[in-house]
């Protein structure tokens, strides 16, 4: 069985300190494009940064407690599982995250085409 670092490719993405509380920043990765959020409870959240419903920017979304709202048509969508919430579908994918002894937040990038949301 492969471990979670052999999957995933860590890409620096930002201080910790420097990603302002419930403020979306985009990181980009070849052609990948994720939303890093850091909540106010002091938690990392990675999802895709663009809307299933016509691809709003969801690092400018306004977040709220563990959701983000989609800022083309407020889509809501919970961050740590990646799902739109009803009554509207769909999903968006998840990353990993860590920080490492200096502060900076890395994104797991998946190594393979296997993840899905
Ligand atoms: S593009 Fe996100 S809700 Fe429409």
């Amino acid at each position: 069985m492969k471990t979670q670092a052999e999957q995933v490719v860590w890409v620096q993405a930002v201080s910790y300190e420097d990603l302002a509380f419930n403020t979306g920043k985009t990181i980009r990765y070849q052609d990948e494009e994720v939303a890093l959020f850091k909540l106010r409870s002091g938690k990392l959240q990675a999802i895709q940064n663009r809307c299933p419903h016509k691809e709003g920017v969801l690092a400018e979304g306004i977040v709220c407690d563990d959701h983000v709202f989609c800022p083309m048509h407020d889509r809501k969508i919970h961050l740590p599982s990646g799902l739109v919430q009803a009554p509207d579908t769909g999903c968006v994918k998840t990353y990993h995250t860590r920080v490492d002894d200096e502060g900076t937040i890395y994104i797991g990038f998946p190594t393979s085409e296997e993840m899905a949301c």
